[in-house]
Order: C-alpha cells, then sequence, then structure tokens
C-alpha cells in the first residue's frame, strides 16, 4: 500500500510499485481525465505535473512518485476555470478532444515557468504533445492568451 498526494488530496493505493502513475491515476483512482496515448512517452496525451513539472505519467511508476505533489486535469482548477482552460475554451482549441488534457497541462507547466512564452518557446514546450487532429494553431494561440489573461 503506497499513499500518493493528487491534486492536493492523500490516496491511499493499493498497486505493484511497478505499476505506471496512468494506470494508478485512471484504473485504481477511477481519475480518467488523464489519456492513454502511446504508453512510451512519445505523445503526451498523459501529461500529468509531478512537483510542478509536466510528466509523462505512462512511464513513471507509482515508486517514483513518493511524497511529491500530483497534479492531473481534474485538478487544475475546482471549476474549470484556470485561465488556460478558459483560452482553450474561448478559442474553441480541442477538435476530438482526445491529447488535450495532456496539452493543457504541458501549457499550464509552460505558463508557470514563463508567463510571456515566445513562439519558440512555446513551440519548444509542446513539442512532446501530438494532436492527430492538428489543432497546434490554436493550442499556440490559446496560450498567447492565457497569458495576457494571467498578467491582467
Ligand atoms: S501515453 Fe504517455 S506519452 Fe503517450
Ligand atoms: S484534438 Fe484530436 S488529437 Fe488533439
Amino acid at each position: 500500500m503506497a499513499t500518493i498526494n493528487v491534486n492536493g488530496q492523500p490516496k491511499d493505493v493499493n498497486a505493484d510499485p511497478t505499476m505506471p502513475l496512468l494506470w494508478v491515476l485512471r484504473d485504481v483512482l477511477g481519475m480518467t481525465g488523464t489519456k492513454f496515448g502511446c504508453g512510451m512517452a512519445q505523445c503526451g496525451a498523459c501529461t500529468v505535473h509531478i512537483d510542478g513539472v509536466a510528466t509523462r505519467s505512462c512511464v513513471t511508476p507509482l515508486s517514483a512518485v513518493g511524497d511529491k505533489k500530483v497534479t492531473t486535469i481534474e485538478g487544475l482548477s475546482p471549476d474549470g476555470m484556470h485561465a488556460v482552460q478558459q483560452a482553450w475554451v474561448e478559442l474553441q482549441v480541442p477538435q476530438c478532444g482526445y491529447c488535450q488534457s495532456g496539452q493543457i497541462m504541458s501549457a499550464v507547466a509552460l505558463l508557470e515557468a514563463k508567463p510571456a512564452p515566445t513562439d519558440a518557446d512555446i513551440d519548444t514546450a509542446m513539442n512532446g504533445n501530438i494532436c492527430r487532429c492538428g489543432t497546434y494553431q490554436r493550442i499556440r494561440a490559446a496560450i498567447h492568451r492565457a497569458a495576457e489573461m494571467k498578467k491582467g
């Protein structure tokens, strides 16, 4: 039995320590906002934050989490009103939506590190998040919009 901190709450998890955090979140804790895409750190669909750092949960074993703080899309804001979520809605970023929780988690981590990112910063930070629907232009625009909102 391990206890991990997810979205500010301690969660008891009865799972093998080698189980990927993605399965812990989805199958053990029933938090399905974080998606499975490739399972090998190639697509970004499974991105969560661990101590604020965008991390691929599909290749992060439960044993590596320890007492670090895990944040998922469900924990970004209590009401879906985080600036990035608002910008995503305003600019109608998603198409099928499958990749978007991972995109949003990467975007939030970027804006925490760089509150006013350039296009190049965005392209670098978002490079590992694949969107099969090709929403990249709207993602970039929405990150700029969220940066404006956060500024004030
Ligand atoms: S499912 Fe983790 S990077 Fe693709
Ligand atoms: S919105 Fe469909 S994969 Fe990105």
